[in-house]
């Protein structure tokens, strides 16, 4: 399967490291400090979905539903975000999901171009925290893209800066929101979890190499 590609695009948070739950922590703690209630699916919710759009979906969980302003809701979004960095502050290359610097050497010896496609602003720092940043050819940022996922402009834009069109491309996600990402943009989806629009998924990116290898 692997030389049927010439590029694979990947998702970063609950593919090659799991940081979902943090994400979620984080975003309990501060919804706890606004008495807001957040139902454990709040993390499955949230997986992929920009910082602002997460943030509205846990404030559609408050009884009383308060209006805030733009400004309030960026400080409230930075508030998540700085209780989220202190969560992962000291990760390093034992947090890489397992087979991850094996998947990477091997789609690097059969010259398969690398990119990242997350969502994140913090996926530069947790790159080089765990010591995969020189593997990747490409990382969008995510500043640079109008429409997050599930719209496909995220791996458009990977496959673009890989220098290869769609089809020639893998998309490896965590999320119900990127595999239609993934989908949209025109490459082919792996999904990585459980995840029901997808029909090719690995329980964990371990599986997805075994199955390369
Ligand atoms: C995605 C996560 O990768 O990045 C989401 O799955 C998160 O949960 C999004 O909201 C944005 O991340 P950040 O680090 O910029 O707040
Ligand atoms: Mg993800």
């Amino acid at each position: 399967m692997i030389n049927k590609y010439k590029g694979f695009v990947f998702d970063l948070d609950g593919v090659l490291t799991e940081t979902s739950k943090a994400h979620f922590e984080a975003w309990q703690e501060l919804a706890v400090e606004m008495g807001i209630e957040v139902p454990e699916q709040t993390m499955d919710e949230v997986r992929g979905i920009s910082r602002l759009e997460s943030l509205e979906i846990i404030l559609g969980y408050a009884h009383s539903p308060i209006e805030y302003s733009y400004d309030e809701k960026v400080a409230l979004a930075t508030k998540k975000n700085n209780i989220y960095l202190d969560k992962i502050k000291a990760y390093s290359p034992s947090n890489l999901a397992e087979g991850t610097i094996e998947l990477l050497e091997l789609l690097k010896s059969n010259h398969i171009g690398i990119a990242l496609a997350s969502a994140s602003n913090n996926a530069p720092f947790l790159l080089k925290a765990m010591k995969i940043d020189h593997y990747f050819d490409a990382v969008v940022d995510p500043g640079s893209i109008s429409k997050g996922k599930p719209a496909p402009d995220i791996f458009m834009k990977a496959c673009e800066m890989l220098g290869l069109e769609p089809h020639e491309c893998v998309g490896v996600e965590d999320a119900e929101a990127g595999i239609e990402s993934i989908k949209s943009a025109g490459l082919h989806p792996i999904g990585i979890g459980k995840l029901l629009n997808c029909d090719e998924v690995y329980q964990d990116l371990k599986s997805l190499l075994d199955h390369l290898l």
